[in-house]
């Protein structure tokens, strides 16, 4: 085989395993660059299985030996694994292989991070660390001995034994070799306990390098929280002794769920006031919550192939997200998800890398761990929760929970429990799954005779490879209200089959104003004819806080929009009801936060090429900032007041009231920044005793280009601990001005703490800099050059996280033809490049395309 020709997989071609895995059994002799890995795995032939099945994936593997039964055997070594003959009734396959986990810089399968060993196999490291039919629906329980000088040593499961430089583990629950773990090195850890439900004791340990111990104690509560909630609302409790979590700094992903040992970014588990800031408290509680979700929904349940990815990933974050909604504000978490949808999914799925939450082909399956799968995966969840009712979707899930126990599934066994549980046919609904793009909702309405119509048309434009597009299944939640604001229909959850379809209401003395897509009922985009002045009224009126803050949403863009195609001057009818709004001390502070936040520029470039125009980033800048610097005008005389207001007593406390009152402080404070010249900021930043405080004057001050000083004193407190540098370094470039953005960035490149080797660091600078609109796309294409330039230098490191950072790119044929002729030669340049890993290979080829 050449590596020439990528090899493209696809779900039509599944074929199960001709072999079962009966037991595993692992030693791991570590050493920084050649750690020994013996493996004795006894396989079960299926009837029907051919010698010539036998294939075991491996890579990067030196294998010292090979024997089954006790006698040598010659393989097979191939690209990518192996073959061997085997025999057709239960044998025991031996081999030895050695590998280097300190030269291991993809950071999958076994590598040293800061001098600790650890894993990650998700999707397909395991192959990585010995020969085994690396698939998810291989599932075997594991006994692992680890030897090492190192006093950490830890895996799947339960501690069964241990002694000066070993320890041994078993895990009694079958599972895939991606949920396989391993930890090694001189750790300190944050010990807690758990009763469950049915009164089992549970020992917790964080496990953090020394130094970090003090940043625990938030992780360890949000996961006792986490277990407390997932007996509660899903009946679902832990099964093992002991729930092990470390914490590790060089890390792709945010976290990952292996069984009874997960690991985390550090970013994501590790906090302190002084160090996090309110946003960071907040998803690392929705984190440590989602991978001990996954304990039952991926783990215990798991997925039959990577096709199925979402059948886990979009039912956790659902549940992480509920987990999210019960712990703090429930308007607020849908609000903030919705934005991080537009922000991340929309352009995905209007964009040359659109897929279905289910996809049907890949090269690398890394590169589909997307926003679709995890968030739109998840969007689809509550609609089938509001189609068929709380309920029985609780019905449901108990059913799934008992059915598919111990077993690796598919999307159909998903949806099959929903149609026994609930007798509904769910074929028509499948096609969220199977088909991509974002649904257009156009709606029209009629006044006549007491009765209102509500008429809905969907359609779906064509993605990659899928040019017909049927009618889906819609949940359309809406409400009506009279006049004076008061609610006359409340929410009604309409059900859309069709590709146009009506709803009326009845018994009506006026026209009333409707309310659609309440709470974002469905993930679409709804067009509907309408003035300002009814989004005005519903920005005023809604009792949907979701809808509520939508009509302001939708204010806030319309009149960027016209400031930036027609040259109008701030809606002052909006600006009125933001102000009112704003000062209304009644409503929830985080609610008026949101209320506050400007829309992305990202997506009001996406707005202004979905009507047709070619958006210009530095006129949707000005805008921005335009609009802001009138705002703090008009709100001037009560901006010191509001401040105020923003005030918590007494210590720093990460929950959701005290967090409320600090996002509106950072949004205030943003605007009083425009008329003090910093004054108030740098007050701030000097007394400020928590980081949420501290962070959001600095920004001010950088934002106002007053910033230098305490940029300076920021890096002279903070310059040991690797999470806050992480701050600074992206803070220096959103906060900048757009023809300085990627000179600023290019800078931060050669600073000594900038290295390729943390993901974290890369992300820090390169995130931020694709994530400032307007300064990553100025025309001179000095954005684009140097995240090209970047891509190619980590590729050679880390291709799945080099592959993932390609998507900054994908909004390219949005953008006039001198930016879109830019990009593509960017992608071409990176696309050329000798050795390109497979990862980036497809990320590129499918964004040219
Ligand atoms: N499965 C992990 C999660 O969602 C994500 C992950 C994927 C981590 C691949 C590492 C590698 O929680
Ligand atoms: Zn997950």
């Amino acid at each position: 085989m050449t590596s020439s020709a990528p090899q493209t997989f696809y779900l039509k071609d599944y074929t199960p395993f001709g072999f079962d895995v009966e037991s595993v059994e692992l030693t791991f002799k570590l050493a920084p660059t050649a750690t020994r890995v013996l493996s004795r795995i006894r396989f079960i032939p299926q009837e029907n299985a051919a010698s010539s099945d036998f294939f075991l994936h491996g890579e990067e593997l030196e294998l010292i030996s090979a024997a089954i039964d006790g006698t040598p055997v010659q393989v097979e070594e191939v690209d990518g694994g192996l073959n061997c003959a085997v025999p057709s009734t239960p044998f025991l396959w031996e081999a030895e292989v050695e590998i280097n986990p300190k030269g291991n810089t993809a950071l999958e399968g076994l590598y040293m991070s800061n001098g600790m060993y650890c894993t990650q196999c998700e999707a397909e490291g395991f192959r990585k660390i010995t020969y085994y039919p690396d698939r998810p629906d291989v599932m075997s329980t594991f006994k692992v001995r680890i030897e090492g000088p190192e006093k950490v040593l830890l895996s799947n499961g339960n501690p069964t034994a241990s002694g000066e430089g070993w320890a041994e583990w078993h895990d009694p629950w079958p599972k895939p070799a991606y949920l396989f773990a391993l930890v090694a090195g001189d750790l300190i850890n944050h010990p807690d306990h758990f009763t469950t439900k049915s009164g089992k004791d549970v020992d917790l340990n964080i496990w953090v390098r020394p130094g970090d111990e003090g940043k625990c104690a938030f992780g360890m509560e949000a996961l006792k929280k986490s277990m407390t909630w997932d007996e509660e609302v899903y009946g679902r409790e832990y099964d093992l002794d002991i729930f092990n979590i470390v914490a590790v700094d060089d890390f792709n992903m945010g976290a990952m769920e292996n069984k009874g040992l997960n690991v985390f970014n550090s970013s994501c588990v590790l906090a302190s006031p002084e160090t996090s800031t309110d946003a960071n408290f907040e998803r690392i509680e929705a984190i440590i919550a989602h991978e001990y979700f996954h304990n039952w929904t991926g783990n215990r349940i798991t997925c039959r192939d990577w096709f199925q990815l979402c059948l886990k990933e979009g039912l956790t974050v659902y549940r992480d997200a509920q987990f999210t909604a019960d712990m703090r504000s429930e308007p607020v978490k849908r609000i903030e998800d919705v934005i991080a949808l537009r922000a991340r999914q929309f352009p995905e799925d209007q964009g040359p890398l659109s897929h279905p939450p289910r996809p049907e082909e890949f090269q690398e399956i890394n590169n589909f761990y997307t926003a679709t799968v995890y968030e739109k995966g998840a969007e689809v969840i509550g609609m089938l929760k509001r189609l068929v009712g709380d309920a029985d979707y609780y019905k449901a899930l108990d059913l799934y929970f008992d059915r598919h126990d111990g077993q690796a599934c598919t999307i159909e066994d998903w949806l099959s429990v929903f149609e026994d549980a609930t007798g509904r046919d769910m074929a028509q609904f499948k096609r969220w799954y199977s088909q991509a793009g974002t649904p257009k909702l156009k709606v029209s309405d009629n006044f006549d005779a007491g009765t209102y119509t509500l008429t809905f048309e969907q359609s779906t434009a064509p993605t990659p490879g899928q040019d017909i597009k049927d009618p889906r299944v819609i949940p359309i939640a809406v409400g009506l209200l009279n006049d004076k604001g008061d609610e006359i229909q409340p929410t009604r959850v309409l059900e859309m089959t069709q590709a146009t379809q009506s709803f009326a209401f009845d018994g009506l003395a006026a026209k009333p104003v409707p309310s659609i897509l309440r709470e974002f009922s469905a993930p679409v985009i709804l067009e509907r004819d309408t003035t300002n002045t009814e989004r005005t009224f519903l920005f005023a009126h809604d009792t949907d806080p979701f809808n509520r803050w939508e009509a302001g949403n939708a204010l806030a863009k319309e009149t960027r929009l016209a400031m930036i195609t027609a040259g109008e001057a701030p809606d002052s009818a909006y600006l009125d009801a933001l102000i009112k709004l704003v000062r209304d001390d009644t409503l929830d502070p985080a609610f008026r936060a949101l209320v506050l936040q400007a829309p992305g520029q990202s997506d009001l470039a996406q707005t202004l090429h979905a009507r047709g125009q070619v958006p210009d980033p530095q006129k949707i800048y000005d805008a921005s900032e335009t609009f802001t610097q009138t705002l703090a005008q008009a709100l001037s005389d009560s901006l010191p007041r509001l401040y105020a207001a923003t005030t918590v007593d007494g210590p720093y406390s990460p929950d959701a009231e005290g967090a409320g009152k600090r996002a509106l402080n950072a949004r205030i404070l943003s605007l009083l920044t425009r008329l003090d010249a910093g004054e108030q900021a740098q007050r701030q930043f000097e007394t400020a005793d928590n980081m949420t405080l501290q962070y959001a004057a600095l920004a001010c001050l950088l934002k106002a280009d007053k910033g230098a000083d305490a940029s300076a004193s920021f890096f002279d407190q903070w310059q040991e601990d690797r999470l806050v540098m992480d701050k600074w370094f992206a803070l220096q470039i959103s906060c900048a001005e757009p023809e300085a953005a990627a000179r600023i960035a290019k800078e931060l490149t050669t600073h000594p703490l900038f290295t390729l080797k943390n993901p974290n660091r890369f992300r820090a600078v390169m995130g931020a800099l694709s994530g400032h609109h307007a300064g990553f796309h100025q025309i001179s294409g000095a954005g684009y050059t140097l995240l090209a330039d970047n891509l190619i230098a980590l590729d050679a490191l880390n291709p799945q996280t080099t592959a993932r950072m390609c998507a900054a790119f994908q909004s390219w044929p949005r953008y006039d033809t001198a930016r879109q002729e830019l990009i593509k030669g960017e992608l071409q340049r990176i696309a050329t490049t000798k050795g390109l890993s497979r990862d980036t290979n497809e990320m590129v080829t499918r964004i040219l395309n």
